[in-house]
């Protein structure tokens, strides 16, 4: 199977990039998104990054050119995942958002192309029930910021094909990433790992044994990680976490369970880095 075009579906925070990576390796790509704004966002992020790359040297201007030239943005879904090979989708983390995606995908979409989803932890196995071939349905997870973060995780759903599999690694070998491969369980290997570990850094600070400064600080100069629990937590968006939280709760039990100081945090509004405020202060 030869991807020669991807369709990219939600151009948010996870979306944006991956369609950057894309089209950097060569590929061109449809992004698509029901709203008009963001896709206009979208290719300002893009391309306020692809010129830093280019100041720094990393990329000619040339490249900078042909790579924006390549990302065609679209809010029709049709016209995007038309003659793509492999459509990712990137929209919110809403189960029923997914699965009446992944219907519309089915129908909308060469019956032969891969439609993977970038859920982080999400049944790849339930999302695919709603497709009428589920062995091209598969998990394709990047981390964020996706122009950046090496791996891809493939989530295999409990009837992907093996030649679905293969294609997939091929396709983010060609992509200049590494790939891991999981079987379909809620949280698959990453969220799985990140969230025991975060949800105990929150316990920590609910707890009154330390200051979330001193607990990031630990996990940087202790262990050697780029960020802390906190700084990470705020750079990719709290809302995110309490649904994450409760799905993993579900199959795991209390371990999961989010304390709550991360459920006020949320609640206030205060998301982190894309509302100014979360654990730690960006407004100024
Ligand atoms: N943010 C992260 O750090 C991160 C990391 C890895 C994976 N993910 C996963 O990636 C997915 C997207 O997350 P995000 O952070 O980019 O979310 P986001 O909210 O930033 O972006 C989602 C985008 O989807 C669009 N959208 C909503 N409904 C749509 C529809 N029906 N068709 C097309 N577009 C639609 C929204 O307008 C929005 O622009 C989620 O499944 C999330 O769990 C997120």
């Amino acid at each position: 199977m030869d991807i020669k075009k991807v369709a990219v579906i939600g151009a948010g925070t996870m979306g944006r990039g991956i369609a950057q990576v894309v089209s950097t390796a060569g590929v061109g790509v449809s992004l698509n998104d029901v709203n008009e704004e963001i896709l206009s966002s979208a290719l300002g992020t893009m391309a306020a990054l692809l010129e830093k790359s280019e100041k720094k040297g990393k990329i000619s201007g040339e490249d900078r050119k042909n790579i924006l030239s390549r990302i065609h943005t679209t809010t029709k879904l049709d016209e995007a995942v038309a003659n793509a090979g492999l459509v990712v989708e990137a929209v919110p983390e809403l189960l029923d958002l997914k699965k009446e995606t992944f219907k519309r995908l089915d129908k909308l979409s060469d019956g032969k192309s891969i439609l993977a989803t970038n859920t982080s932890q999400y049944s790849i196995t339930e999302i695919a029930s709603v497709v009428s071939d589920a062995s091209r349905v598969i998990g394709m997870h990047f981390f964020h910021p996706a122009v950046v973060m090496k791996l891809i995780e493939i989530v295999r759903g409990l009837l992907t094909s093996e030649e679905v599999v293969m294609t997939l690694r091929d396709f983010s070998t060609k992509l200049g990433k590494e790939t891991v491969v999981c079987r379909d369980s809620q949280g698959f290997i990453s969220t799985r790992v990140l969230l025991a570990l975060r949800l105990e850094c929150y316990r920590l600070l609910e707890e009154g044994v330390a200051s979330k400064e001193d607990i990031d600080k630990t996990l940087r100069l202790a262990f050697g990680h780029p960020m802390g629990q906190f700084e990470l937590a705020d750079f990719s968006g709290l809302d995110l976490e309490p649904p994450i939280c409760e799905s993993l709760a579900k199959v795991f039990g209390d371990r999961f369970r989010p304390p709550q100081n991360i459920l006020h945090q949320v609640k206030a509004g205060r998301y982190g880095r894309k509302t100014g405020k979360g654990w730690y202060d960006y407004s100024k």
